[in-house]
């Protein structure tokens, strides 16, 4: 089963703070680090580490971080084949802030992220239609995902979308998302209801087949027409929350690539999730397949 992912690769500055700033505040941090991150990118690492092929499709920038991120990609196996260079812009770059517990607060300048455009998936559509899975996320262009949607055969790919950064969805083809994956700011920004499972319904009837509501500390929730489960978290001590929910949905498609029941890649996209909270930065932090296995034999046999 082939995975492709299409979306965004960025180079993470991560500082460690011991609270969020004030406006106006210089507050002085205890650390420094650079990753590679990128949600798309990272849900592509995601997924190679846990075993199925993948491939990845956005851009970098003509600097000295678009060969590091690429390099990161090609390390842990990741098919970059289809990844473009701009030449006139910088790569993707977040700047990030995690505090001593774990929580963080992001703020991305997207660069070449940007400039993944429709002409780009003219290029890549084969590929991306040609996936049994495909993962989108929202750090490129709005119009760039609707035009995929719009573009995509009516039955494959399957396709997982997680709609981080929050933003007004109006504009998006829903009914051709299988499974859309939203943190609890993402569904309140989507639909501008507080009540998640009146939210989540608002998003069942606007086409989507499935909502997978990533929890945080609370788990997950599989919501649709007909159910709602809830699968609590796995109980760890974050250090840093940053790509946990990347690491959740490659984990996701890789159990569903392997046919196993959604409710089945939910437990195993919790356990890969909470795994990825031990650790920090972004694509270090991505737990490996024996890892998830591991974590997941010991902690169901307590
Ligand atoms: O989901 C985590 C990612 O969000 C980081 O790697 C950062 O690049 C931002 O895109």
């Amino acid at each position: 089963m082939i995975v492709t992912v299409l979306g965004s690769i960025n180079i993470d500055f991560v500082f460690e703070v011991p609270q969020f700033p004030q406006l106006g505040e210089t507050l002085k941090g205890f650390s420094f680090a650079r990753y590679p991150g990128g949600k798309g990118a990272n849900q592509a690492v995601a997924v190679a580490r846990l075993g199925a092929q993948v491939f990845f499709c956005g851009k970098v920038g003509n600097d000295v971080f678009g060969q590091e991120l690429l390099q990161s990609l090609k390390s842990n196996g990741v098919g970059i084949d289809f990844v473009e260079r701009e030449q006139n812009t910088h790569s993707g770059i977040a700047s990030i802030w995690v505090t001593k517990d774990g929580k963080n607060a992001i703020v991305y300048v997207p660069g070449a992220n940007a400039l993944v455009d429709t002409s780009y998936v003219e290029r890549v559509l084969p590929k991306l239609a040609a996936a049994e899975i495909l993962l989108l996320q929202l750090e490129i262009p709005l119009q760039t995902v609707a035009y995929v949607l719009r573009n995509l055969p009516q039955r494959s790919p399957l396709v997982i979308l997680d709609p981080a950064p929050a933003q007004d969805l109006s504009t998006l083809p829903l009914e051709r998302v299988d499974i859309l994956t939203p943190n609890q700011a993402e569904l309140i920004t989507i639909t501008g209801k507080k009540e998640i499972k009146k939210a989540a319904y608002d998003l069942l009837d606007l086409g989507v087949s499935q909502v997978v509501y990533k929890a945080g500390a609370e788990g997950a929730y599989l919501i649709t027409k007909k159910k709602v489960r809830h699968f609590p978290a796995f109980p760890v001590i974050p250090v840093d929350t940053t790509a946990a929910g990347d690491a959740f949905n490659g984990a996701l498609a890789v159990a569903l690539s392997e046919g196993r029941s959604i409710e089945e890649a939910i437990l195993w996209a919790n356990a890969a999730g909470a795994l990825a909270t031990t650790r920090k930065g972004a694509q270090p932090s991505l737990p490996y397949r024996d890892e998830v296995e591991a974590f997941l034999k010991k902690t169901l046999t307590f």
